[in-house]
């Protein structure tokens, strides 16, 4: 069988950092495990914008759609702040998820034990938790047109962006929560505004329809998004899957994502549809950012990193049981005492970026 084709984009800030440490698990798994990727890399976002004077290259996207997955590490910085809109460095990553059509995002929220008590919340609302958030990745508000900003007669100006869904964005998505629920808890909540916007009306009736006509073992909640904001420090465990719009979608998961303790732990993974082989293009990222007051510094958390490195042995690549290699091995780095600054608590061993790379691999030695 061919290699498998990695394309690694480490981007700005702390992402060429934490980066480095998903390569010592990719030499680990060659040398242990005799899998070996292709490895390319390319640039993206501010630091492409620097080199090209653009956030994404043509030969970076080209790479993109070439490689069996991407590993996106993040992007931008106060530095490219003041850039116009098109260039920053943010576009570059909307680029990739539109052209490499990942229309859905996965973003879970699960708890470590051992990180339980870091939540902003009681330990015992968060004990255990484990939600998966599937968010529309390509369509709504991000994308929609008519968009700009536009001065008017009388002087005024006026800022547009158009929230915008059709039945077969809103299918293809809510399909992709279905499966996943059969997988796990059998229960989705659809979120969305059906009280004020007709596109939320659109989105959970199509959603009902599709339940109903495939689904009916799978059982479906419809949610308000401003009730799941305030449900999900609620009451997070409720949850089992939440479908969402763009941008619904993009707070939400930041929402849940803090309820675990930290945003630096958690992965993400961006798909788009199965081609005639049944191939999907994807990408995985952190849902952290870029981090530009900690870059550098040899101190970020790369376990979101390493965690959607495991996400893309999973999803993309089958790769089932190394990919709860590398989770056990996490799991068992953290319960070990081991943090990086910005899960330290008290009486744990504080560790850098790198020292936190070497244990996972250590421990991946002594699992194999
Ligand atoms: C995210 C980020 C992005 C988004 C930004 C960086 C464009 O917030 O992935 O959640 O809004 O989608
Ligand atoms: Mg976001």
């Amino acid at each position: 069988m061919a290699n498998k084709k990695l394309l690694i984009l480490a981007g700005d800030g702390i992402g060429p950092e934490v980066m480095s440490q998903v390569l010592r698990v990719v030499d680990w798994l060659a040398k242990k495990r005799n899998l070996v990727f292709d490895i390319s890399e390319g640039l993206v976002g501010g630091c492409s914008y620097d080199k090209f004077g653009t956030p994404l290259s043509d030969q970076t996207l080209e790479a993109a759609l070439a490689a069996d997955a991407v590993l996106l590490g993040a992007v931008g910085g106060p530095k490219w702040d003041s850039l116009p809109f098109e260039v920053k460095p943010e576009r570059g990553l909307l680029r990739l998820r539109k052209d490499l059509k990942l229309f859905a995002n996965l973003r879970p929220a699960f708890v470590f034990d051992a990180l339980a008590e870091a939540s902003s919340l009681k330990t015992e609302l968060v004990t255990g938790l484990d939600i998966m958030i599937v968010r529309e990745l390509t369509g709504g508000v991000y994308f929609g047109e008519p968009r700009g900003i536009e001065t008017l007669p009388n002087g005024e100006r006026r800022g547009v962006n158009t929230q915008v869904y059709t039945t077969s964005e809103i299918l293809r998505i809510a399909e992709v929560a279905f499966e996943l629920a059969k997988k796990r808890g059998n229960k989705v909540h659809s979120v969305e505004k059906a009280n004020v916007m007709e596109s939320g009306l659109l989105w959970r009736e199509e959603v009902q329809k599709l339940r109903d006509a495939k689904y009916p073992e799978v059982a479906l909640e419809h949610m308000y998004a401003d009730n799941c904001a305030m449900q999900l420090v609620r009451n997070p465990k409720q949850f089992d899957v939440i479908v969402t719009d763009n941008l619904f979608g993009d707070i939400l998961s930041d929402c849940a994502a803090m309820l675990t303790g930290s945003l630096g732990m958690l992965p993400s993974a961006s798909i788009g549809a199965a081609d005639a082989k049944g191939n999907r293009k994807a990408l995985y990222e952190p849902v952290h950012g870029s981090a530009p007051d900690i870059a550098g510094r040899d101190i970020a958390n790369p376990l979101a990193t390493l965690l959607s490195f495991a996400m893309m042995l999973r999803y993309s690549f089958d790769m089932e049981e190394d990919a709860l290699l590398l989770e056990k091995a996490v799991k068992t780095v953290l319960d070990g005492g081991l943090r990086t600054g910005d899960i330290m608590q008290p009486g744990k061993a504080k560790v850098s970026t790198s020292v936190m790379g070497e244990s996972i691999v250590r421990e991946l030695n002594k699992l194999v």
